[in-house]
């Protein structure tokens, strides 16, 4: 057996000489050697379950799908059901032309391919696919202190900040190897250390800012190192309630997307920060303070990719990450107002929801609520808006969202949620009226 820097474990190296099969010993292998990459000098068990984040049957993965292949052959499955990231295409709530239809055809060729070998490999069910699968809906929730492996980056950094479970930034693949030997290297942020914060965050505005705005500011300053956050409990309170999640999910996102954070503390807030409170902080931690004016620059400072500045945009996403259902009862009752307001019943901008598929069912569930948001001409959807603005057809159009990770990785042009509002009201883009 080759030389390994690392401490293992019988068992471990019993796997390693191909005791338990090849497809084993390499998916081991492949976890060590990631481990090792980063001075990992042993591997924790994982006590919960994956959550993967390649989640589309792209063409041109096809060592992807025969790697899946082979771990199905030999009869490996993930020790515990897992979910995994959105789905890339819905044609009934997403209109798409003939053309896009023709370009994701191409594109995701081998989603049914990938799905059903998901399947095979432990999906928790099909309807598994989603960002935020630690709403209660969807139900893969880690506990606190729980040691898991997951990749998408808004969902580890909601795991280890607002829950206070211990995963890595994992990569895709990484992820699921690990899920399948049911072990992670012990490094960065699994380990005590590692959650230590580099920067404390002076929170000084006037008002609870846009969550997705201060994420942004936050990530793009840190970059990967872990924050701690003060100030924000002067607006939120104190401890967690489920709009204080909600709105920790999105900042959490911007964070992760505009920087590449995995964990943040919040000062009387999340549970390591009211645990242990700024003994949290390194020696010699760094300080960066966020006001009104930084706020705004900040703003300013997004490129706006669209190739006519002026066009009237064709369609707006909300809900990257996906929605909470609180979230999507919220975006009801403001676009009713809005549109009362106005006189108007229906929306003037093909407006796009995007949710958990359980977050959907449930929210249907309650037939007025699902008449009202949908008579309004909102449509409620399971996809990741990322993964559909992914191609050049796509992308060409003038899409707007109030989504800091979709603007990152996209071409759509950022908005805060009152100039959505005005947005999908109108049709056009100018400064917004307050609506609420
Ligand atoms: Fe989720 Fe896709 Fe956005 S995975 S966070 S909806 S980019």
């Amino acid at each position: 057996m080759k030389d390994y820097n690392m401490e293992l474990t019988y068992e471990e190296k019993e796997i390693l000489e191909g005791k338990k099969g090849e497809t084993m010993r390499k998916a081991l292998k492949s976890v060590v050697l990631y481990g090792e990459t980063f001075g990992a000098k042993r591997l924790l068990d994982i006590d919960g379950p994956v959550h993967l984040v390649t989640s589309f049957g792209m063409t041109g993965l096809d060592t992807v799908f025969d790697m899946m292949d082979e771990i199905i052959k030999a009869g490996i499955r993930t020790k515990e059901p897992f979910t995994v990231d959105p789905r890339p295409i819905d044609y009934d709530n997403v209109e798409c032309n003939e053309i896009q239809k023709k370009v994701f055809k191409g594109l995701y060729g081998n989603q049914g391919r990938y799905e059903s070998q998901l399947k095979k490999l432990g999906l928790k069910d099909n309807n598994a696919f989603t960002c935020t699968c630690y709403m209660p809906q969807v139900g893969n929730i880690p506990r606190k202190g729980q040691i898991i492996c997951w990749a998408e980056s808004s969902a580890v950094v909601f795991a280890n900040s607002v829950i206070g479970a211990r995963t890595n930034r994992n990569s895709g693949i990484i992820e699921l190897l690990c899920g399948i030997v049911g072990k992670v290297p012990e490094f960065g942020l699994v380990t005590d250390e590692g959650r230590r914060a580099k920067w404390i965050i002076e929170l000084k505005t006037s008002k609870l800012p846009n969550a997705q705005v201060l994420g942004s500011a936050i990530g793009m300053k840190v970059v990967e190192d872990v924050p701690y956050i003060t100030g924000l409990d002067k607006f939120l309170g104190k401890g967690m309630n489920s709009s204080t999640m909600d709105y920790l999910k999105d900042m959490g996102a911007a964070s992760a997307s505009n920087g590449a954070v995995g964990l943040y503390h919040v000062e009387n807030i999340t549970p390591e920060a009211v645990e242990k409170g700024r003994d949290l902080l390194n020696k010699g931690y760094s300080t960066y303070v966020i006001d009104d004016q930084e706020l705004k620059n900040i703003i300013e400072s997004y490129p706006i990719l669209w190739k006519d500045m002026n066009a009237k945009p064709s369609i707006c996403f909300i809900g990257c990450p996906h929605l909470s259902i609180e979230q999507i009862y919220d975006w009801s009752d403001r676009i009713y107002r809005a549109l009362d307001k106005r006189g108007k019943s229906k929306l003037k901008l093909n407006t796009v929801l995007s949710a958990a598929p359980d977050v959907i069912s449930k929210f249907r569930e309650d037939k007025r609520a699902y008449k009202k948001l949908t008579d309004m001409g909102a449509h409620l959807t399971y996809i990741c808006p990322l993964m559909y603005m992914s191609n050049s057809e796509c992308s060409k159009q003038p899409v707007i969202t109030n989504s800091n990770k979709l603007r990152t990785y996209s071409r759509a042009r950022f908005l805060l949620d009152e100039d959505v509002l005005h947005a999908i009201v109108t049709g056009d883009i100018k400064e917004a009226e307050k609506f609420d």
